[in-house]
C-alpha cells in the first residue's frame, strides 16, 4: 500500500524545498544523497508509513493503541561492489539521519524503528517485535544489515532493555548492542535524535554515533567488528521501518544522508529509475536471492560455484569442498585469516539458520552410530563437530518424514527458531532434506536432569542451590513459553529427560514445539513411551488435548521430582507395588510432614522454609484438577518468594471421567531402571 500525496501541489513545493543530490554518476565509485526533507518521489513507503511535510511516518499515526508496521526505502539501489569482483569487498559508507520517537500516551511505549541496508527493495516485515523489519510467519525471509533503536524489550530476541541500540544481521538478535543511556540519550523522549552510522570496509568496523545536536559526538555509542562484504555487494537498497505493538508510540524520521564510496573493486553502473532512461544502458538488474523455504539446494548449487568446482563429478566435488573445509580448518588454527571465505558453512552467533545436509552429514561421521548420545520418541541424537567453525554440537534426527505440508512444517519450525531464552535449549539450525529432518542444537555438558538426579556419578548429587536454580529456571522458560513468546508455545512433553543442565547447571528446556511439530493432534496416548506417563495430566491422558494447564502439571510433577529425587512413578522397595510420586508427597502433606518427603541425598542440606514451599509449588502445579493449577508466571511469583503459595487441601482431589482409561501404571512402568 503506497499512500498517495495529498496534494501535488504540497509535493511540488516539497520537491522545491528538497535539496537533494544524487551522486552515483555511471562508473563512479561513489554514491550520495542528502535529504533535509523526505520527497515522494525518491522513495517508496510500504505498510503503514506516510509522508507528511517532509517527514516519514512509519507507523500509524492514532491516538488509540494499535499495532502497525512501515517501512520507507530510496528507490534507487546503492551499488555495492560487483558481485562479480573477486574476492567481493563491499563499500565504505556514512550515513547521518535525525530521528525522534514520540508518544500520544508516554505509558504506551513500543516496538521502535530501524535503519536497514537489503537486497530488496520490498522488505517489509511484521508489527511488534519484529520492527517491520522481520516477517513473523517467515523468519528468515528478509535478509538485512540493521541498526535498530529499540524501545521495548522482547525477550525472545534477547533485547537488554527498553532503550537500546543493536546491530542486527538477518534476524533481530542483535549480534550487539549498547545503551544509549550511557551518553545521556533516551530513545523515547521524543526529541529529535540524530544519528551516524559508518562502515569502514578496509578496518571492518561498523559504528553507530548518536547525539541530541547535531554535531557528531567523538566516540560511538556502538562500535562492532564486522565484515560486509557478504551482505552488501551489487544493488543494495537502503530504508527505515518501524513497528508498534498496541501502543501510540510515533516513529518519525526527519532528514537524511547517506554516501557510498567504493575503492578499488570495478562497478557497474547502478540501474536507473524506469522513467529515466540514461544513455549507457547497461542496466543491472538486481537480483537479490530472495530465501525460500527450500533454500537448501540453492545453497548446494551456490557453493558448488562459490568454490569454483569444475568437475563434472559429484564425488569430486565432495571431496574438494572436504579438502577446502580442512584447509580453512588448518588455516583457522594456524590464526591465519587470508580468505574471507564464503559464510554459507559457518554457524553465525545465536541465528538459526538452515544447514546444508552435506555438511551435518559430515559432521556427524555419517550418523555414525558412535555418535549417537541420546535416543528419543523423536529419533537419535548425535554429537556433531562442524570442522569449518569448530562448533560441537547435538544434532536431532527424525525418522519421520516431511514432505507432504512441508510448507507448513517450515513456517512452524521458523517460528521455533524464534524462540530465544536463557533456559532453552538453543536451535542452532535445521535441515529438512531427503525427507529427513535435522535440528542442530547447543551441545549440553551436564547432559540432562534426568541423569543428573537419577544417575549421578562424576559430580555427585545435585545440591539444593543448584535444585532451586533448576526450578526456577524452569518455570522461567515456561512462563515465556506460555506467556511471553508472540505465539504461545504448548511444549506437551516436559519430564526430566528434556530439561537439560548447561556448564553452570543452569536448567535449558530442551524440544519445545516439537511436539507440535510432530505429531498434530495425535492423542499422547498413542505416542506414550514408558517414562513418560508419570508427567502427564489427567485430562490430557483422558481428552488428549494438551493445554498451558498440561504443562504446568507436567512441571509440577518435574518439580517434585526434583525436590525428593524419585522418578515420578517408582517401585516400591517393600511392597513392590508403584507409588506415584504427586499422590506420595500428597499424603506426606495430608499427614503435616511434607517436608520428610525431600531427598534424603541431600542430608538435610537446605533450608525447611524453602523446601517446603517448593513441594507445596510442586503439589499445587500438579493438582489432578486443572482449573486449580496456577499459571506459570504465578509459579515463577511463588517461588521467588513474591506471592504466598496456595493452601491446598488435605488430601488429593479426586477426578473423575466418563469412562475409565485401559491403561494400568503396571503396563508403562516397565522401565522403572
Ligand atoms: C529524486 O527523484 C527524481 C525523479 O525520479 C530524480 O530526478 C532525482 O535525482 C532523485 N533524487 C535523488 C537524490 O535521488
Ligand atoms: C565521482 O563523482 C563525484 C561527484 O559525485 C566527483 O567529485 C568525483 O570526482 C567522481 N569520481 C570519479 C572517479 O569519477
Ligand atoms: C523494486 O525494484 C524493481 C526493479 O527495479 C521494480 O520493478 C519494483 O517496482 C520495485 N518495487 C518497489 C516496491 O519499488
Ligand atoms: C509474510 O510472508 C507471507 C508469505 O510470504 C506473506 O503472505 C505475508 O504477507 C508476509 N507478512 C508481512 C507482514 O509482510
Ligand atoms: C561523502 O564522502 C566523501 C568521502 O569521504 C566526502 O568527500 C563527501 O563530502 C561525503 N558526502 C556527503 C554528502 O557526506
Ligand atoms: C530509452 O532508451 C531506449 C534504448 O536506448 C530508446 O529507444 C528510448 O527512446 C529511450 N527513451 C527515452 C525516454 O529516452
Amino acid at each position: 500500500m503506497i499512500p498517495s500525496s495529498s496534494s501535488t501541489s504540497v509535493l511540488f513545493f516539497l520537491l522545491l524545498l528538497t535539496s537533494a543530490t544524487a551522486g552515483g554518476a555511471v562508473g563512479n565509485h561513489s554514491f550520495e544523497f542528502d535529504f533535509l526533507a523526505f520527497a515522494i518521489r525518491n522513495f517508496t513507503l510500504l505498510g503503514d508509513s506516510y509522508l507528511r511535510n517532509g517527514v516519514v511516518g512509519l507507523t500509524r499515526d492514532v491516538t488509540v493503541p494499535t499495532s502497525s508496521a512501515g517501512t520507507v526505502i530510496y528507490n534507487d539501489p546503492i551499488p555495492f561492489s560487483d558481485p562479480e569482483s573477486a574476492p567481493p569487498s563491499a563499500a565504505s559508507f556514512s550515513t547521518r539521519f535525525t530521528f525522534s520517537i514520540g508518544n500520544v500516551n508516554p505509558s504506551s511505549f513500543g516496538d521502535g524503528l530501524a535503519f536497514f541496508l537489503s537486497r530488496d527493495n520490498e522488505t517489509l516485515g511484521s508489527p511488534g517485535g519484529y520492527l517491520g523489519l522481520v516477517n513473523a510467519s517467515r523468519l528468515t525471509k528478509n535478509k538485512f544489515v540493521a541498526v535498530e533503536f529499540d524501545t521495548r524489550v522482547d525477550s525472545h530476541f534477547g533485547d537488554p532493555s527498553e532503550n537500546h541500540v543493536g546491530f542486527d544481521i538477518d534476524s533481530l538478535i542483535s549480534i550487539k548492542t549498547a545503551d544509549p543511556l550511557l551518553q545521556g540519550i533516551d530513545l523515547k523522549s521524543g526529541e529529535q535524535i540524530t544519528a551516524w552510522v559508518e562502515y569502514d570496509h578496509v578496518a571492518k568496523v561498523l559504528d553507530v554515533f548518536l547525539s541530541f545536536s547535531i554535531s557528531k559526538p567523538e566516540i560511538p555509542l556502538l562500535s562492532v567488528d564486522v565484515d560486509l562484504s557478504d551482505n552488501l555487494k551489487g544493488n543494495v537498497y537502503v530504508g527505515f521501518s518501524g513497528s508498534t505493538e498496541g501502543s501510540t508510540e510515533l516513529h518519525s524520521v526527519h532528514s537524511w544522508s547517506f554516501n557510498m564510496t567504493g575503492e578499488g573493486s570495478l562497478l557497474r553502473p547502478r540501474s536507473t529509475n524506469p522513467p529515466h532512461n540514461v544513455s549507457d544502458n547497461s542496466i543491472v538488474i538486481p537480483s537479490p536471492e530472495i530465501p525460500s523455504s527450500d533454500s537448501g539446494s540453492k545453497n548446494h548449487k551456490k557453493l558448488g560455484l562459490g568454490l569454483g568446482i569444475a568437475g563434472p563429478s559429484f564425488f569430486c566435488a565432495c571431496l574438494v569442498i572436504f579438502g577446502y573445509i580442512s584447509v580453512k580448518k588448518w588455516q583457522r588454527t594456524r590464526g591465519s585469516s587470508t580468505t574471507t571465505g564464503k559464510t554459507e558453512l559457518v554457524v553465525a552467533s545465536g541465528r538459526p539458520k538452515e544447514f546444508n545436509y552435506r555438511e551435518v552429514k559430515s559432521a556427524t561421521r555419517g550418523f555414525h552410530s558412535s555418535r549417537i548420545i541420546g535416543k528419543g520418541a523423536f529419533g537419535n541424537v548425535y554429537k556433531a563437530f562442524f570442522v569449518s567453525t569448530g562448533t560441537i554440537a547435538a544434532v536431532k534426527r527424525s525418522r519421520h518424514s516431511h514432505e507432504e505440508g512441508k510448507e507448513e512444517f517450515l513456517a512452524e519450525l521458523t517460528i521455533i527458531a524464534g524462540l530465544r531464552h536463557k533456559n532453552l535449549v538453543q536451535l542452532l539450525g535445521w535441515c529438512v532434506e531427503k525427507g529427513e529432518l535435522l535440528l542442530v542444537y547447543e551441545l549440553m555438558p551436564h547432559g540432562s536432569l534426568d541423569k543428573a538426579l537419577h544417575h549421578p556419578h562424576d559430580g555427585g548429587v545435585l545440591s539444593w542451590t543448584q535444585r532451586r536454580n533448576v526450578a526456577v529456571g524452569l518455570a522461567s522458560a515456561l512462563t515465556y513459553l506460555h506467556q511471553e513468546c508472540e505465539q504461545q508455545v504448548i511444549h506437551r512433553d516436559i519430564k526430566s529427560s528434556n530439561v537439560m543442565l548447561d556448564a553452570n547447571f543452569n536448567a535449558r528446556l530442551g524440544d519445545f514445539g516439537l511436539a507440535r511439530l510432530m505429531d498434530h493432534d495425535k492423542s499422547p496416548v498413542s505416542t506414550l513411551t514408558a517414562g513418560t506417563m508419570g508427567y502427564l495430566a489427567p485430562e490430557y491422558l483422558h481428552y488428549g488435548k494438551a493445554t498451558e494447564k498440561t504443562d504446568v502439571f507436567s512441571y509440577g510433577v518435574v518439580l517434585l521430582e526434583v525436590a525428593c529425587g524419585r522418578r515420578p512413578i517408582e517401585r516400591e522397595p517393600e511392597s513392590q507395588g508403584m507409588v506415584n510420586l504427586v499422590d506420595w508427597v500428597w499424603g506426606l502433606y495430608g499427614e503435616g510432614r511434607v517436608v520428610e518427603a525431600a531427598d534424603d541425598r541431600l542430608k538435610g542440606q537446605f533450608e525447611t522454609e524453602e523446601m517446603k514451599k517448593m513441594l507445596m509449588v510442586g503439589l499445587s502445579c500438579a493438582n489432578p484438577d486443572g482449573g486449580e493449577r496456577p499459571t506459570m508466571r504465578r509459579v515463577l511469583q511463588m517461588l521467588n518468594g513474591e506471592v504466598e503459595v496456595k493452601v491446598l487441601a488435605k488430601s488429593k482431589p479426586t477426578l473423575t471421567f466418563s469412562c475409565g482409561l485401559s491403561l494400568s501404571l503396571e503396563d508403562i512402568t516397565s522401565d522403572c531402571e
